[in-house]
């Protein structure tokens, strides 16, 4: 596993334009972002050694290196999922090959069904923390060098960048949620006595992704900033279907805003 990340990581490192520190990596129906990054050197996953292809609809499935908010990134357009049937080694390994390219500060945006009564579809939530409801864990196995056994997690989501969210949000008039993100392996959407339980748990959205990436990030060092695009609705008195289409048509309209967010923050810290 080690020499597969050496061997990307050094593949990417002959290639890449420039030396970012900063990388995003954008969820389902989340790429618009991906526009805005100008001076841009791309890679189809599919061209990068050991890496996973990404299978599922609306996810481009490449890597950009350029510009945004005044500074270098990295971003992955189109993450690896837990229900397309990778494994968590799987899933992380972009996490391990940013951290052998120099990255310390780590952007993660999903889509999420939002259980807190107080939501609304296409809110934007900074997550403050996670509840990891995952079958199998990404630290599962040999300890890796770059962190501890056994890793605090007292504050995984920094706190710094959440409040430099909010004082962009108030500046700009964005209405920023915060919340807890309960990750679980999906496919399945959760059912109106699933959405009710996470709730009660203390999650306030739900998605099939972002946890193992960030335990990873978290466990390599990096500052870790995540928000959710709430596409939709869970846990209610009045159940509502949802599907892959609507959660992809919610998540287009809040990118902007979502976009805004991020570059602000980027062209904002360090
Ligand atoms: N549940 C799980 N994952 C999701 C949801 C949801 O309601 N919406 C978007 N991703």
């Amino acid at each position: 596993m080690y020499e597969k990340i050496q061997e990307t990581a050094s593949w990417l490192r002959e290639r890449m334009p420039a030396r970012p520190t900063t990388a995003i990596i954008l969820g389902t129906g989340l790429g618009q972002l991906a526009s805005e990054i100008t001076d841009t050197t791309e890679f189809p996953y599919k061209e990068i050694p050991n890496f996973p292809v990404s299978t599922v609809d609306g996810h481009a499935g490449k890597l950009i290196f350029g510009k945004l908010g005044g500074r270098d990134i990295m971003a992955m357009d189109g993450r690896f999922h837990y229900y397309e049937g990778y494994s968590m080694k799987e899933v992380t390994f972009p996490v391990r090959v940013m951290y052998e390219l120099g990255i310390n500060t780590l952007f993660v945006s999903n889509a999420a069904g939002g259980m807190n009564p107080s939501f609304k579809i296409g809110d934007l939530m900074i997550i403050d923390d996670h509840i990891n409801f995952f079958p199998e864990h990404p630290l599962h196995g040999k300890n890796f060098p770059t962190g501890p056994r056994f890793p605090d997690m007292h504050e995984v989501y920094d706190k710094q960048l959440r409040d430099l969210a909010d004082e962009i949000g108030r500046e700009k008039g964005i209405r920023l949620m915060h919340g807890v993100y309960v990750g679980v392996q999906g496919p399945t959407f959760e059912t109106p006595s699933e959405y009710r339980m996470y709730h009660l748990l203390g999650g306030s959205a739900v998605g099939m992704s972002t946890v193992p990436e960030v335990i990873v990030a978290h466990h390599c060092g990096m500052k870790v900033f995540g928000i959710s695009v709430i596409t939709d609705l869970g846990g209610f008195d009045v159940p509502v279907e949802v599907s892959h289409e609507e959660v992809q048509q919610a998540a287009n309209a809040s990118q902007p805003l979502m976009a805004e967010i991020f570059r602000e923050m980027i062209r904002r810290c360090n």
